[in-house]
């Protein structure tokens, strides 16, 4: 090691360096902006600086690694979790909802990575779930019309569901989670958010789900934040792309100015540093330059836990009413 030189026995470095960071930015049709979003759980940070826009009947594409932060954000969002710091403005106003419910009387729905179902009820009553048409004056379920209305929202999107009536514990994970997508989309709600709506679902039927999307962003009333793995969806359905890393956003841009290849590299390029922290973790030693303060044995192990896979799993997810999940996962 040469004199006057920072090269150390270090771990490599695993933050987003200042100057990557998006800042805040905004457009004169925004419906939704966010700045500055933090959150953590205990030792564990899920999101340290998030800046976003969702302009009016837009897509964006939320993407990331896995433990990036997407569905902590889309908690925060919907009103289930609530930012340690940071904030956040809807159709101009401040927004900060206080539940789900709160989230949703503004106009913003979401479908959760776990789907929120409730297993022993019907494919129709999940479909109304707390939006149940009620008769007038005594106020009994009017089940007929729940199961016309949704007959006719699962033709539309042209989902084969056999029977509206079977509780959906009996379904498969890409059934369910067409009826958490069309309950959503079938709503009221003018700002979308849908966690993974893909995840489980074979070709014909994400593309289906992707058909819904482009008819009801064609409408021009609603815009969607969807969180997508999948870059060959994300280019079918986002006009833009949001990338979490470590916390912030890495990148943002029009899909119609990135590529696959882009992504991926940022990716990769993400795995091979958590790869090298990982091997460092093990007892192995690299020489990379480290910036005086930086915390090194801290980065080791969030970035040895990050290449391992592993992490705290993330904790269950909101019910459809903002409470205990009830539904299974969609993706075993
Ligand atoms: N309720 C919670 N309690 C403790 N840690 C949590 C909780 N929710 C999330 N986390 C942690 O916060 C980080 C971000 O989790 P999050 O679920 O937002 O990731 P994600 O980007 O949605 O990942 P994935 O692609 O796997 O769904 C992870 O390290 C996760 O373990
Ligand atoms: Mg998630």
């Amino acid at each position: 090691m040469s004199g006057g030189c920072d090269w150390v026995l270090a771990v490599a470095d695993q933050t987003i360096s200042d100057e990557h960071i998006v800042g805040p930015s905004s457009a004169p049709d925004d419906v939704l902006r966010v700045e500055h979003i933090a959150k953590s759980f205990g030792p564990t940070t899920a999101l340290r600086d998030v800046n976003i826009h969702l302009r009016k009947s837009e897509v964006l594409g939320l993407l990331g690694d896995n433990g990036a932060g997407k569905s902590t954000l889309i908690k925060i969002l919907c009103g289930f979790q609530k930012q340690d710091s940071g904030e956040m403005w809807l159709k101009g106003e401040p927004y900060s909802p206080k539940s789900v419910d709160d989230g949703r009387a503004h106009g913003v729905d979401t479908v959760f990575q776990d789907l929120a179902l409730i297993d022993q009820l019907s494919v129709f009553h999940n479909l109304f779930l707390r939006r149940e048409r009620v008769r007038k004056p005594i106020p009994f379920l009017s089940n007929a019309i729940m199961r016309r209305e949704a007959r006719k929202a699962l033709d539309t999107i042209g989902i084969n569901i056999p029977s509206i009536d079977v509780p959906v514990a009996r379904l498969s994970g890409g059934q369910r989670q067409a009826i958490a997508v069309a309950r959503t989309v079938s709503g009221d709600a003018d700002i979308l958010l849908l966690d993974e709506p893909l995840a489980a679902m074979g070709a014909k039927e994400g593309a289906m789900i992707l058909d819904l999307i482009q008819r009801v962003r064609e409408e021009g009333n609603v815009s969607i934040i969807m969180i997508l793995h999948n870059y060959v969806h994300v280019f079918a359905a986002c006009d833009r792309v949001s990338l979490i890393q470590d916390g912030v956003i890495a990148l943002d841009k029009p899909t119609a100015e990135t590529s696959i290849d882009e992504l991926t590299e940022i990716v990769v390029e993400e795995y091979r540093r958590a790869r090298e922290a990982a091997h460092i973790g093990n007892g192995a030693s690299v020489a990379v330059p480290i910036t005086a303060g930086a915390d090194a044995p801290q980065v080791a192990a969030q970035a040895s836990q990050k290449a391992a896979g592993g992490g705290p799993a993330a904790g269950g997810g909101p019910a459809a009413g903002g409470g205990p999940a009830t539904g299974s996962d969609a993706t075993p």
